[in-house]
């Protein structure tokens, strides 16, 4: 794992914008894993600035998404399906057929994980997977207790989790299930970029430094990947103690 401690917020989310921006003019048929969440909304607006600023072409880039919530009808103000056409898709006037969801309204979800997956495999896998983290250290919606080889599958959302994230939702009316790329489909990528920010990820920050392979924190997992890079501001690295 290599940490990058950048000496602001706006630095620490340009940072993590100049990643995804480098991947998308460099790879000739990027596929780049995007997460959602307040974290990421400064970073999809640092890229959308820079991409519509220069002529980079995006016809040949695929998006997968890390998760959607079950059970919203289609274009609910709540679904990831939602935050990524209002932060990414709309604002860049890029079609639908370039972002992939996991397909929550497949009578059958467990036939919506495998094409996940097989969707991703034909894609010659993630080059660059953005990630944020929950609090409780899940990763995409990989709660606590999930194991490091899980895949792409129905999850139940923790309460911890639910109180995080029900704010995007109307009279807090959230749904208790999601499918999530699994912990195993998140380490295929061939890079991981984490950004946290702001002191309420400071304490799960401090454990993920302190732990490897914790099923009590998925986040920990992480660090095993050969290419993970971890982006953090001055509030969420306040914790660490480094002894140097
Ligand atoms: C959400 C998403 C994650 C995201 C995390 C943190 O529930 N499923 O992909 O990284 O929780 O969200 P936030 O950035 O709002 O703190």
């Amino acid at each position: 794992m290599r940490i990058i401690f950048a000496q602001s917020t706006a630095e620490a989310q340009g940072i993590v914008a100049s990643m995804l921006l480098e991947k998308l003019e460099l790879l000739k048929n990027p596929v780049i894993g995007l997460a959602t969440g307040r974290t990421m909304e400064p970073v999809y607006k640092i890229l959308t600035e820079k991409i519509l600023s220069r002529p980079i072409k995006l016809k040949s880039s695929t998006f997968f998404m890390l998760d959607e919530y079950v059970g919203l009808s289609p274009g609910h103000s709540g679904s990831f399906k939602t935050y990524i056409d209002t932060h990414i898709r709309k604002p860049l006037s890029l079609p639908e057929d370039q972002f992939v969801f996991p397909d929550v309204h497949n009578v059958s979800l467990t036939q919506a994980a495998l094409s996940y997956e097989r969707s991703i495999q034909e894609c010659s896998g993630i080059d660059l997977q953005l990630l944020g983290v929950g609090q409780n250290g899940h990763i995409g919606f990989n709660e606590p207790g999930s194991s490091k080889t899980s895949r792409t599958r129905v999850v139940k959302l923790t309460d911890e989790t639910l109180k995080a994230n029900k704010s995007a939702f109307k009279n807090g009316d959230i749904p208790s299930e999601a499918l999530s790329m699994g912990v195993g489909t998140i380490m295929e990528a061939r890079e991981l970029v984490m950004l946290a920010t702001g002191d309420s990820k400071a304490q799960v920050i401090k454990y993920l430094v302190n732990h490897h392979d914790d099923d009590s924190c998925p986040v920990t997992y992480l660090k095993s990947h050969p290419h993970f890079v971890l982006v953090l501001d001055p509030d969420a690295a306040s914790k660490i103690n480094l002894k140097i």
